[in-house]
């Protein structure tokens, strides 16, 4: 990693009880954790260091909160397990990690995401549009093709997973939702095409509501549930 001007990232993109902190270079941690330790044992130092990093991040931010720093352990879902009464969400990509946590009084769920602001790789938006989506990718790409809207999509869509699995615990693929992305507001809204795989009604396209933005050279994404 390299450093580098720290870009806005997630500022305001989530409300102010949420904490978010990013960084564009590894952290020391001040001790090793035994559960983090054993989930990358076997894993590479990049890895090691990322997974490490990224949980330092999360810390500052419980610490932000007023909160004890704690083991961040992976479920078997890959999915981050927060201490009781927390939300929160964990994202890495090349330069940057960054984590967003809350207390649970405040918000159902958060998911938080960091893509490279490049076009995707050719086929991956074949993979992972709606027919819908692919419309919408197309007519923004027509409006201004500064921005490569494909990886927006994706990375909204990746925020929407992250706060969508935790309170559900079921897996939906890049298909099942469709992402309207709204230029004028940096803000996205996610559609059910049918009623998800048994999410009962924990969890509505109404709830999964996030903003973007590009900057630095990323595009950052952001999910907050509200309780109704
Ligand atoms: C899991 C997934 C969301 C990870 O995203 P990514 O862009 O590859 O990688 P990121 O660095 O941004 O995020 C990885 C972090 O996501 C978090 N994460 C992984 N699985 C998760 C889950 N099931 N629930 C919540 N968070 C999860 C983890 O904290 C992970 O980091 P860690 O392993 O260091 O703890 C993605 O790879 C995936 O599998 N998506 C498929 C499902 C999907 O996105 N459907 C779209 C529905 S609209």
């Amino acid at each position: 990693m390299h450093g580098m001007a720290a870009p806005s990232g997630f500022v305001n993109l989530m409300p102010e009880p949420v904490r978010a902190v990013l960084v564009t270079s590894e952290l020391e941690p001040s001790r090793l954790w035994p559960r983090e330790e054993a989930a990358v044992a076997d894993a590479t130092m990049g890895r090691q260091a990322e997974y490490r990093t990224t949980r330092e991040c999360a810390r500052v931010a419980l610490q932000d909160l007023g909160l004890p720093p704690v083991e961040i352990p992976t479920g078997e879902h890959r999915e981050p397990i927060w201490p009781d009464g927390v939300v929160g969400s964990l994202t890495h990509c090349a330069d940057l990690r960054a984590a967003a946590v809350a207390r649970e009084s405040d918000f159902r769920a958060l998911g938080i995401d960091v893509e490279p602001a490049r076009a995707l790789p050719p086929g991956v938006l074949d993979v992972i549009a709606t027919d819908d989506d692919r419309t919408m990718v197309r007519e923004l790409s027509d409006m201004d093709p500064t921005v490569p809207w494909g990886r927006v999509l994706f990375c909204a869509k990746e925020a929407i997973f992250k706060a969508w699995f935790p309170l559900t615990r079921v897996w939906i693929g890049y298909t099942s939702c469709s992402v309207r992305i709204h230029p004028e507001t940096g803000t996205f809204t996610a559609r059910f095409d049918s009623s998800p795989p048994a999410a009962g009604n924990l969890v509505s396209g109404q709830d999964l509501v996030g903003k973007w933005r590009e900057g630095g050279g990323f595009v950052f994404t952001a999910v907050h549930v509200p309780w109704r």
